[in-house]
C-alpha cells in the first residue's frame, strides 16, 4: 500500500433540542461509510462530530420545558449519542460546542481575526421584546406583510407574495415569544468582514476539490458581492459571551463549524500522538473534509474558510454537500407517519438495511435522495438476504456437517477468487469518489457471479453422491472465500452485518489489504443466519409509530399539560361576528398543475381547478414542498380574495397553509370525498 494518509472528516453538527430522524443519517451514514472505507484502506483517518449546542431556539426550548439550557443539551446529547452508537455511526469522538475547547477556539479565532483588523463594530436597530427583555431574531417576529398584508409573516420575507423587506417594514409586528409589540431599539454588533477575504476564497474555490454544485454557488455569491457578517448577539442568549464585550455573545454559527476543532482537540486530549496542530496547522497537508447539506454551504464554504484563514489556521481540503431525503417521493411528514425519528425505526428495523438503502442510493452529487419504502424491502431482501448471506448459509453447513468446520488448503477456481479481487480496484475507486451506489452495483454484480457459481456447482447434489466428498468440501470452501471478499467490500456499509460474519469466519476484522489471502485449511463457526428478511408489517407499524409519536407529542392543543409554542407565537385573533368571517368564501380546489417561479425563491404558481373554472395563485410555499408533490391534490383555498398583482402576474386567491414556515408548512386537506368548488363553511 502506497503511504498512509492523515484525514480528518466530520458531520454537521446536529441541534441539541431535537432527535435525530432519518433524514439527518442520510449524512451521518454517509459520512461513516466513507470514514470506515478509509480506515479499512489503512489511512489515518479520524471522524468527529458534536451537538450544536447554543442559540435562541435552544434557549427558548429549555425555558419552555422549564429546565436549564445544560440540562436540556445534556439530554439530548445522550439521546442523539444513543441513536448514532445503534446506528453504528462510528464517531471517534463525540463533543459539544458548549464546552472549554469549543469556547477557547471561538475566542482565539475571533481574537486573531480582530487584530488583524477583519471585525468592525455597528449600531443596529432591532426589533426588542419588552416582556421578554430580549432582541428579536427575525425568525421570532411576525406581523403583516407591509406588500400584500398577509397576516403572520415573519420579519424578513413575506411567504404569501415573496417580497422581502426588514422586519421594522412589518405592519402590526408582535414577539412570537411573548405576543408583545416589539421596540426598537439600538444595539452594538460585531460584523466579519467577508469581504476581506474575497481573492483568497476565490483561489480556495479553484482548487479543485469543491463539488461542481458547490463552486457554482460560490460563484453566484462572489458575483452578488460578500457581505458582514453580524457574528454578536444581545443578552439573553444561550452561547459564549464575547471576551472583550460583556452582555454581547457569538452567534451561534460563529462557534458551531468551530466545534470540529474542539472535538478534535478534545480526542488529541485523550489519544496519545495524535496532534492537533497537524491536521489544523497553516502548512497542514492533512486532508479535512465537512460532510454538510446542501442548505449550509454558506456558512461552511465562505464563513468558516475565511474565519479560519483570517486566524491562521489551514482552510478545509474540501466541503462535501449532499442533498434531503424524501420518503416516497414526497417531504418526510409528519400525517403520513414517514417523518421517522431514528429510534422509532430502531424499534421495528434493523439499522443495516437502512445503511444499505443509503449506500445503494447514494452518489456524490448534490441530488436529493428518495427512500422508497416498498423498494427498500425488495431491495434489502434481494440484495442482502437473497444475494450475500445466502452465499454463505448454501456453503457453510455442509462444510460445518460434514468437514467439521474446516475449509479446503487450496482454492477450487483460483481465477473467480482473483477476478473478485481485482474488481477490489474499481470498488474502492467509488467508494473512494463517494459513488456508493456505483460500489453497491458492482459488489452485487460479484455477488451474482458467486451464486452463480454455486447454482453450476450444485453442491447440494455433489452431497448426495458418494465419493465426492473433497469435490463439495472445494465447492463449498470456494463459496465460503468468495462470501468473505464480499463482506470486505460491503463492510464499510454494513458494520454489523461484518463483524458477525468475521465471527462466523473466525477472522480478525477485515482489512482492504487482507482480503487477497484467501482462507485455507482454516476453521469456520457453526453458521447462524445473519439476517433476516425485511418484513413489510415491519416497514406500517414503524410509520403507524411515527403517527402516534405525532399524536403523542401534539396532545390535544387546548386541554394539553404539555402546550407547545403555537399559541404562544400566534395568540389567537380578536374575536369577529358570523358576518363578518363568512364574507370569506373558502372553497376546495384541485391543483392541477404546480410550478416554480423564475426569480422567486418563495413561490410556486399553482393552477387550482374550482370545477369549472381555475385560477392562477402564486402561494408561498416553495420552501415545503415540490412542484409534482402537489399536482392532483385538493386543497382549501380563500376563492373571493380580491386579485392582486405581483411581479410575476396577478394572483386570483390564496391557498391555506399551517405552521411557521420554512419547511414546516402544511397546506390544509380536505377529507376523502370531497370534490373541488365545494365550499368550506
Ligand atoms: O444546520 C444545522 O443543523 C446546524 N446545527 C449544523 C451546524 S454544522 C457546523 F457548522 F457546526
Ligand atoms: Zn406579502
Amino acid at each position: 500500500m502506497s503511504q498512509p494518509r492523515d484525514i480528518l472528516i466530520t458531520s454537521a453538527l446536529p441541534y441539541a433540542n431535537g432527535p435525530i430522524h432519518i433524514g439527518h443519517l442520510v449524512e451521518y451514514i454517509q459520512t461513516d461509510i466513507w470514514a470506515r472505507f478509509q480506515k479499512m484502506r489503512g489511512h489515518n483517518c479520524w471522524f468527529v462530530c458534536a451537538d450544536d449546542a447554543h442559540g435562541t431556539p435552544i434557549m427558548l426550548r429549555a425555558r419552555q420545558e422549564g429546565i436549564a439550557p445544560e440540562d436540556l443539551i445534556a439530554r439530548v446529547a445522550e439521546e442523539h449519542q444513543a441513536d448514532f452508537a445503534a446506528f453504528r455511526v462510528g464517531f471517534d469522538n463525540y463533543h459539544s460546542t458548549h464546552s472549554t475547547e469549543n469556547q477557547h477556539y471561538s475566542a482565539l479565532i475571533y481574537e486573531r481575526n480582530r487584530d488583524a483588523g477583519h471585525i468592525a463594530k455597528r449600531t443596529i436597530t432591532q426589533a426588542y421584546d419588552p416582556v421578554e427583555r430580549m432582541f428579536l431574531p427575525d425568525r421570532f417576529i411576525k406581523g403583516e406583510c407591509p406588500k400584500c398584508g398577509a397576516p403572520d409573516q415573519y420579519g424578513d420575507n413575506c411567504e404569501a407574495c415573496g417580497a422581502s423587506y426588514s422586519p421594522a417594514d412589518l405592519k402590526n409586528p408582535r414577539s412570537a415569544v411573548s405576543g408583545a409589540v416589539p421596540e426598537q431599539r439600538e444595539s452594538d454588533h460585531y460584523f466579519f468582514r467577508l469581504g476581506d477575504f474575497e481573492e483568497m476564497l476565490k483561489g480556495w474555490t479553484r482548487g479543485g476539490g469543491l463539488q461542481k454544485e458547490v463552486a457554482n454557488k460560490l460563484d453566484e455569491w462572489f458575483d452578488a458581492g460578500l457581505q458582514e457578517w453580524d457574528i454578536s448577539r444581545d443578552a439573553p442568549y444561550f452561547g459564549f459571551e464575547i471576551p472583550d464585550h460583556p452582555g454581547k455573545f457569538f452567534y451561534v454559527w460563529l462557534d458551531a463549524p468551530i466545534g470540529y476543532m474542539a472535538s478534535f482537540q478534545n480526542l488529541c486530549d485523550k489519544t496519545e500522538g495524535l496532534d492537533f496542530d497537524r491536521f489544523w496547522g497553516q502548512d497542514s497537508d492533512a486532508e479535512l473534509y465537512h460532510f454538510i447539506g446542501k442548505d449550509i454551504i454558506y456558512f461552511h464554504a465562505l464563513f468558516f474558510p475565511a474565519m479560519l484563514h483570517g486566524a491562521g489556521f489551514r482552510t478545509p481540503s474540501a466541503i462535501f454537500a449532499h442533498g434531503f431525503l424524501t420518503v416516497d417521493g414526497q417531504k418526510m411528514s409528519k400525517s403520513r407517519g414517514t417523518f421517522i425519528k431514528a429510534r422509532t425505526y430502531l424499534d421495528h428495523l434493523n439499522p443495516e438495511y437502512l445503511r444499505y438503502y443509503f449506500a445503494a442510493k447514494l452518489g456524490s452529487g448534490v441530488d436529493d435522495i428518495d427512500l422508497n419504502l416498498e423498494d427498500f424491502a425488495a431491495r434489502v431482501n434481494a440484495d442482502l438476504v437473497g444475494k450475500v448471506v445466502n452465499i454463505a448459509s448454501r456453503c457453510a453447513g455442509f462444510i460445518g456437517k460434514r468437514f467439521d468446520g474446516r475449509l479446503s488448503a487450496s482454492l477450487a477456481e483460483p481465477q473467480l477468487f482473483a477476478d473478485f479481487i481485482a474488481a477490489g480496484e474499481s470498488i474502492a475507486a467509488a467508494y473512494e469518489r463517494r459513488e456508493f451506489s456505483r460500489a453497491v452495483r458492482e459488489i452485487m454484480a460479484l455477488a451474482d457471479r458467486a451464486n452463480q457459481y454455486i447454482d453450476e456447482k450444485a453442491p447440494w447434489v455433489i452431497a448426495k453422491q458418494e465419493g465426492r466428498d473433497a469435490e463439495l468440501q472445494d465447492i463449498c470452501s470456494m463459496g465460503i472465500n468468495l462470501f468473505r471478499v464480499l463482506v470486505g467490500y460491503l463492510r464499510p456499509i454494513l458494520p454489523g452485518t461484518a463483524a458477525d460474519s468475521e465471527a462466523f469466519l473466525r477472522i480478525e476484522p477485515l482489512t482492504w489489504d487482507a482480503l487477497a489471502e484467501p482462507l485455507l485449511g482454516h476453521e469456520i463457526d457453526r453458521f447462524k443466519p445473519l439476517m433476516t428478511r425485511v418484513d413489510p408489517k415491519q416497514i406500517e407499524a414503524m410509520l403507524e409509530a411515527s403517527k402516534e409519536d405525532l399524536s403523542a407529542a401534539a396532545g390535544t392543543p387546548v386541554t394539553t399539560s404539555e402546550p407547545n409554542l403555537h399559541l404562544t407565537r400566534d395568540p389567537i385573533a380578536e374575536v369577529v361576528d358570523y358576518e363578518t368571517f363568512a364574507k370569506t368564501d373558502l372553497r376546495v380546489a384541485l391543483i392541477r398543475e404546480a410550478k416554480r417561479v423564475e426569480g422567486a425563491d418563495k413561490l410556486l404558481q399553482l393552477t387550482l381547478d374550482l370545477g369549472g373554472e381555475t385560477r392562477n395563485v402564486f402561494a408561498g410555499i416553495r420552501s415545503a414542498y415540490d412542484p409534482k408533490d402537489l399536482e392532483g391534490r385538493l386543497t382549501v383555498m380563500v376563492a373571493n380574495l380580491a386579485p392582486r398583482k405581483m411581479r410575476f402576474g396577478v394572483s386570483e386567491g390564496m391557498v391555506l397553509a399551517a405552521g411557521p414556515g420554512g419547511k414546516d408548512l402544511f397546506i390544509l386537506n380536505p377529507d376523502s370525498g370531497a370534490e373541488p368548488g365545494m365550499k368550506v363553511k
